[in-house]
Order: C-alpha cells, then structure tokens, then sequence
C-alpha cells in the first residue's frame, strides 16, 4: 500500500497543552497526552464534559492555538497554523451581519485564499451551487436578522463548504438550535458531509458536541474525552450502517451505543453540575 493510502488525514501524537494564567502563572492542564488518528473521509465526533478540552484540541488542529508538547499532523505535514485546508465553524452563526445570505457565503471566496487565482463568474457559479446545496434558494438577498437560527447555520456551513476544505472542524455548530431543526440539521450534514457519495469523495469532519444521540447519528466514530486534565478516555467506533436516516434512531443498536457512551462520561456529568 502506498504512505497516502495507509497515511491518516489527521494525526495527534502525544498532545498536550497547558494555559498559564496571565497574573498568577498558574497552570492549567487543558489537554493531556491526548494521541488521535483521523483516516480521510471519516466524521468522528468528539464528547465529554464540559471543561474537558475539546475546543482546545479543535483549535490546535484548526492551527489557532499550538500543543505546549506533542505534534499535529495533517496529511503527514505539521500543522503550523491556520490554512485553506481546514475550515471552522462554531456555535454562534459568527455570520457579518451587514452582508446578505450570498456575499456572506461569498465572502472566503471573494476576499480570501480560497477564491485566488479563480475567474469571477467561477467564483459566483461556486456561490450558487453552496447556495443550493444547503437549500437556501430564495433567501440569498436577505440578510442574518432575516432567517431562522437554522438558516443562519446552513448559512455558515455553506460559507464553510463554499471555501473547499479537506477537513471540517466543527464545535457545537448545532448547540443553538431548537430540537426539530437540530434534528433535520444533522441528515443534512450527512448528506452535505458525503455520505451517499464514495468514500474518497467525502470530507474528513471533526465535530464536537454535548448531545450523545447526535454523536451516534453523525459518526463513523466517537472520541470520549474525560476532564482534569482532558484525556481521551475511549473511542468507540460506530457500525451502524450508512446512509443514515431518522430511522436509524429506532435500531436496537443506537440506543446500546448511546448508552456506552454514557456509561463512559455520567459520573464526571454529574459531578461538574454538583
Ligand atoms: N485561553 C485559555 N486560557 C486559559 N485557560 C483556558 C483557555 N482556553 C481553555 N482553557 C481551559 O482549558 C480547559 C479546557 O477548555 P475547553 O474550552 O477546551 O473545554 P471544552 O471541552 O471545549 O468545554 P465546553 O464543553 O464547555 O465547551 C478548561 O479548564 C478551560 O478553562
Ligand atoms: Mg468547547
């Protein structure tokens, strides 16, 4: 087999990093020892309990933060800082709400690396085809304030797309939304993510969220984190089959992985709400 085919998208070897805060100098352990790997075109999801570093380890992979010790590698390379290959989205819309539905989904594309080197209608063709992907047709010219909580985030997700990252780095995108449109939100990320499409052809997505079910639903595999310091505790792999539909929340075998799931993370649950 050749180094790309055995070579997984993302590696963390032996990661860790501690913060020291300004005034004090007091060290905090936020993530510790923590090594991952991340084979092209999977979705793993990534959960534990509030405080346990999962954020700081999306971004130390997105490059906006630096291991204190260890390495993170993409496609073998070190990551050195933020690129092209790697898109972000968060929970908050983190939309510009002075642009409309289309120029802030334009906005990588017209103004950033990812659209450099393209002919401008290349560029809006590009635009209209997120557009479309993410079912936002009609809506282009409003504005943020104008649309629901779940257009917004199919708003960014598109604008996230639109820039063509290999790798998708997702923290709580869909935290904010009422449960029905959470639920219509995460088979659309499946579809949008690749899942119908050949496995070479789907993006590799790191997605973190508190909500056990829908870590079951989106992922390939599920990375439990535990707190103090945050270390992975398990990764558990999930063979449900593919595509995934509502029905699949019905399989005897959901509800036995949700339930390992919570096995691994109830007792630090409870105590970080005690
Ligand atoms: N910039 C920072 N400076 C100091 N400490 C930090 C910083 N960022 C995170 N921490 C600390 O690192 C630990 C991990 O934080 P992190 O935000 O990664 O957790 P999390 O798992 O994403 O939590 P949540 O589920 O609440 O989002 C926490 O103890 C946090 O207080
Ligand atoms: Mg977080």
């Amino acid at each position: 087999m050749s180094d790309t085919m055995t070579r997984p998208k993302l590696r963390l070897d032996h990661v860790t990093k501690e913060f020291a805060a300004p005034r004090t100098g007091l060290r905090t352990v936020a993530v510790s020892d923590v090594s991952l790997e991340i084979q092209a075109g999977d979705f793993v999801c990534i959960v534990g309990p509030s405080g346990c570093g999962k954020t700081t380890v999306m971004n130390m992979i997105a490059g906006l933060d630096k291991p204190s010790s260890g390495t993170i590698e993409i496609d073998g390379a070190p990551i050195t800082g933020p690129g092209a290959d790697r898109g972000v989205m968060f929970q908050d819309y983190a939309l510009f709400p002075w642009l409309t539905v289309r120029d802030n989904i334009g906005f990588g594309l017209r103004n950033g690396t990812p659209g450099r080197g393209m002919a401008a209608n290349d560029v809006e063709e590009r635009i209209s085809k997120h557009i479309e992907l993410v079912r936002l047709g009609g809506a282009e010219t409003k504005y943020p304030h104008q649309i629901s909580g779940g257009m917004r985030q199919r708003v960014a997700l598109a604008r996230l797309l639109a820039n063509g990252p290999d790798v998708l780095l997702m923290d709580e995108p869909l935290g904010a939304l009422d449960a029905q449109t959470r639920l219509i939100l995460q088979a659309e990320l499946l579809r949008i993510w690749g899942e119908t499409a050949p496995r070479e052809e789907r993006k590799t997505a790191v997605f973190i969220t508190h909500d056990i079910a829908e870590a079951v639903f989106l992922s390939d595999s599920v990375v439990v984190m535990s707190s103090h310091p945050g270390r992975i505790r398990a990764v558990l792999p999930i063979d449900l089959p593919r595509p995934r539909d509502e029905h699949v929340r019905a399989h005897p075998r959901f509800a036995q992985l949700s339930e390992e799931i919570w096995e691994l993370i109830r007792d630090e649950a409870y105590r970080a709400i005690a």
